[in-house]
């Protein structure tokens, strides 16, 4: 069964727009400062989207597009100053970043109050990734199951996480783990994913290459949920054939229409929040 993304943002959206009136009636406009550095096709595409959502929920959005020839120096004054700036209550730099900074630097430039992606060690934020993550799987439980504890139930799955990437896998591991859900992670040095994943109840595949999982991988089962995205005759496509993964398990997330209406939903409900605290 596939799992209709767009319409588990639906639920998200019109509370998110009803928060933001109220927010409004207390003059507090909910704003979001995206920092989009170079012309990367996919990005500016994530940025389009979050723009849009912005727009339909009424937050205001800011983008901030920088030449791919910045230099740290200069991007880390910009931060500087969106995160003094008291109007802004997000902020997010949109990855990848292609300037010379590392990781553990670029992840620390905006503020852990500000910081609605959840890059931060010290973020007030759940990384939108993890929550869509958590969110999709809740779906297809509840379509499954009528009864039973939701976490307890997923605490007894086999679940397999494919790819620890900053953006993709790594914070989906780090929620998992603080929720105490134990997952299983392949990376390029595991040697036994197929097997893991023949075990594996649901697999969450954050890797951004073609057939990280195939048929022969899953079972009739088999929940998949893709994060990982590449391109192939400029369409954004999962780490599996849709087609045919569609007909070996019992749900998976399409692409376009899955994880990622859910994703940013998430990133504006963070971002709500942000502005209600401040
Ligand atoms: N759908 C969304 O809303 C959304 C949100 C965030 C990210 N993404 C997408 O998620 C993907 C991952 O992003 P990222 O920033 O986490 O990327 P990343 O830092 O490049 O991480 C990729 C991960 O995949 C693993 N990997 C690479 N080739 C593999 C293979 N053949 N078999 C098993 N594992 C393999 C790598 O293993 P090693 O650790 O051993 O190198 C690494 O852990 C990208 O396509 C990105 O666009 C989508």
């Amino acid at each position: 069964m596939k799992i209709d993304g767009t319409a588990i943002a639906n639920t998200i959206l019109p509370r998110l727009e009803r928060s933001v009136n109220t927010l409004l009636e207390k003059h507090i406009h909910p704003h979001l400062a995206i920092v989009l550095v170079g012309n990367d096709l996919s990005s500016s595409i994530y940025v389009g989207i979050k723009q849009k959502i912005g727009k339909k929920i009424g937050a205001k959005v800011s983008v901030f597009k920088l030449l791919p020839s910045i230099t740290s120096s200069e991007l880390i004054h910009l931060i500087n100053l969106l995160n003094y700036e008291q109007s802004v209550h997000g902020i997010i730099i949109q990855r990848p970043v292609p300037i010379v900074i590392s990781n553990q630097q670029l992840n620390k430039l905006v503020i852990h109050t500000k910081d609605v992606d959840g890059f931060h060690p010290q973020s007030l934020y759940t990384s939108p990734i993890a929550l869509a993550v958590l969110d999709i799987i809740k779906w297809a439980y509840h379509n499954k199951r009528n009864t039973g504890e939701f976490i307890s139930w997923l605490k007894k799955q086999n679940i397999l996480i494919i790819g620890r990437g900053e953006t993709g896998g790594y914070p989906i591991i780090k929620y998992f783990k603080k929720l105490k859900i134990e997952v299983r992670i392949g990376h390029t040095q595991s040697k036994n994913i197929y097997k893991l994943s023949k075990k594996s109840s649901i697999i969450i595949s954050c890797v951004g290459k073609p057939n990280i999982v195939r048929h022969n991988m899953v079972n009739k089962e088999t929940m998949i949920i893709g994060i990982g995205l590449h391109e192939e005759n400029n369409k954004l496509l999962p780490d599996y054939d849709q087609n045919i993964i569609s007909k070996n398990v019992s749900f998976y997330t399409p692409v376009p229409g899955g994880v990622g209406p859910v994703n940013v939903a998430y990133l504006f409900k963070n971002l709500v929040d942000a502005a209600r605290k401040a």
